[in-house]
C-alpha cells in the first residue's frame, strides 16, 4: 500500500486565495492595505530567496511589502532602531526579521524588541507565552501550517498519539503545544531521547523537524500514520526531508512531500498572520 500524498502546495495556494479575498475587503475598509516589513540582514542565498518570496506573496495578496535590507556588518543598534521605526510605524501590521541572523547579533534582543502584536512571526517570548497558556496571539507560522494540514486530513485529533521529533522554538515546541490544545497525546522527541523508533511505532501522528536528512525510517512507523515532514535538506540531488520518503510512503496512510507539503504553508500562513495582526490593530 501507498500512503496518500498530502499536497501542502494545494492547500496553501486555496488559503493564499482566501487571505487575498480577506485582505481586499481589510484594504476597503480600511482605507490602507495591511502591511508587512521584513527584515534582512547580510547576504545568506537561502534567506534572500525566502525574503524574495515573502515579498512577493505579500503583494500578490493584495498587502504592501516593506522590505529593509541591511548589510552583513550591522550593528545591534541599527538593527534595533530599525525594529522601533517599525514598531511605531501605522502601515506596518507585522514585522518578521528574517533569521539567521549574522553571528556578531544578538537575535534573542532583536525578536524582545519587536512589538508582540506585530509579531507575525511568533517568536516573541510574550506569544510563546501566550500559545503555552492557551491565550489569543500569534503561532510560528510553519508549525501553524502543519496543524492545519492535518486537521485537514484526519479533523479531530482528540485522544490522537503525536510524536514531534525536534524541540526548536520555531517549531517543534510550538507544535507540541498546538496538538495539546488539540486534545492529542503528545511526546516532543529530541536528540536525547532514547528508543525514537519505539515512540514513533506508537505514533498516529509524526512531525519530523530535526534537520537531518531522511532521519525517520519508513520501519519505524505505525501502519496507516499521518507523517508531516518539516526538513528542507539540501543534498546531491536535491532538496530532501527529515523522513525517508521512499520507505515511509510505503507504510505511512498520508504524508507530506518535499518539497510541495510543509514548504508552501509557511508563507500562506504569514500572510493570514498578517492580515490577523491588521484587524487587530484596526480594532
Ligand atoms: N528562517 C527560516 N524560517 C523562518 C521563519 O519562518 N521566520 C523567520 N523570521 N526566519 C526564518
Amino acid at each position: 500500500m501507498s500512503a496518500d500524498i498530502i499536497d501542502g502546495k494545494a492547500f496553501a495556494a486555496k488559503l493564499r486565495g482566501r487571505v487575498g479575498e480577506a485582505a481586499g475587503a481589510f484594504a476597503e475598509a480600511a482605507g490602507r492595505p495591511a502591511g508587512l516589513a521584513v527584515v534582512l540582514v547580510g547576504e545568506d542565498p537561502a534567506s534572500a530567496v525566502y525574503v524574495r518570496s515573502k515579498g512577493k506573496a505579500t503583494v500578490a495578496a493584495g498587502m504592501a511589502s516593506f522590505e529593509h535590507r541591511l548589510p552583513a556588518d550591522t550593528d545591534q543598534a541599527t538593527l534595533e532602531a530599525l525594529v522601533d521605526q517599525l514598531n511605531a510605524d501605522p502601515a506596518v501590521d507585522g514585522i518578521l526579521v528574517q533569521l539567521p541572523l549574522p553571528r556578531h547579533l544578538d537575535a534573542d534582543a532583536v525578536l524582545l524588541r519587536i512589538d508582540p502584536d506585530k509579531d507575525v512571526d511568533g517568536f516573541h517570548p510574550v506569544n510563546a507565552g501566550r500559545l503555552a497558556s492557551g491565550l489569543p496571539g500569534f503561532v510560528p507560522c510553519t508549525p501553524l501550517g502543519c496543524l492545519m494540514l492535518l486537521r485537514d486530513r484526519l479533523g479531530d485529533l482528540s485522544g490522537l498519539e503525536a510524536v514531534v521529533i525536534g524541540r526548536s522554538n520555531i517549531v517543534g515546541k510550538p507544535m507540541a503545544a498546538l496538538l495539546t490544545a488539540d486534545s492529542a497525546t503528545v511526546t516532543l522527541a529530541h536528540s536525547r531521547t532514547r528508543d525514537l523508533p519505539g515512540h514513533v511505532g506508537r505514533a498516529d501522528i509524526v512531525v519530523a523537524a530535526v534537520g537531518r536528512p531522511n532521519f525517520v525510517r519508513g520501519e519505524w512507523l505505525k501502519p496507516g500514520a499521518t507523517v508531516i515532514d518539516v526538513g528542507i535538506n539540501r543534498v546531491e540531488g536535491g532538496l530532501v526531508g527529515d523522513v525517508d520518503f521512499a520507505s515511509a510512503v510505503e507504510v505511512a496512510g498520508a504524508i507530506t512531500p518535499v518539497p510541495g507539503g510543509v514548504g508552501p504553508m509557511t508563507i500562506a500562513v504569514l500572510l493570514r498572520n498578517t492580515l490577523v495582526a491588521a484587524h487587530r490593530r484596526a480594532g
